[in-house]
This record gives C-alpha cells, sequence and structure tokens, in this order.
C-alpha cells in the first residue's frame, strides 16, 4: 500500500485472471471506514473488522459493506504505475 499526495493512500491490485490488468483502490473499507488489504491468498481483499471481502477490482464478495471500494484511474508506462485518485 503507498501514500499519494495528500496523505490519500492506494492499494494497486493485479487482476489474477488477467494479469496486465491493475486496479488502483482506495483501501477504505466501505461498510465503516477501516482500512482493508490483500488476505493470505493474495487474490482478494479482507476488512479485518468485521470480514467483508472484495474482489480485486473493488466488488464485494462478502458483507456487511454493501458499496464497492473506490476505484481510481491507473496506467502503466514501462516501469511506472500512475494513479490518479481524484478520478473515479
Ligand atoms: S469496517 Fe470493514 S467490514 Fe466493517
Amino acid at each position: 500500500m503507498k501514500t499519494l499526495e495528500g496523505d490519500k493512500k492506494v492499494l494497486v491490485v493485479r487482476d489474477a485472471n488477467q494479469s496486465e490488468t491493475l486496479y488502483a483502490l482506495n483501501p477504505t473499507c466501505t461498510h465503516q471506514g477501516c482500512p482493508v488489504d490483500l488476505g493470505e491468498d493474495s487474490k482478494d481483499i479482507f476488512c479485518p473488522c468485521h470480514g467483508s471481502t472484495y474482489k480485486a477490482d473493488g466488488t464485494v464478495i462478502k458483507g456487511p459493506a454493501s458499496r464497492p471500494l473506490e476505484n481510481y484511474q491507473v496506467k502503466v508506462e514501462g516501469n511506472a504505475i500512475w494513479v490518479n485518485p481524484t478520478v473515479a
């Protein structure tokens, strides 16, 4: 997890089924705001507070969260990953 300008954090996740696809997500659980991170399998995203689980693209697999994680615009240029935290 990285901190962006303005103290925003971002979780960049590679799609397990499409390795060229990256997602840049706001790592704040949409249930009650706890920080999320990759689960033990490094495939799904897990919230330790109440157990919500999200797919790599931020959609909810298991509640209590009902809304997806916020998605940021992301692109790869050479060895650099660019994230625009203002664009969802
Ligand atoms: S804050 Fe994440 S599941 Fe409740």
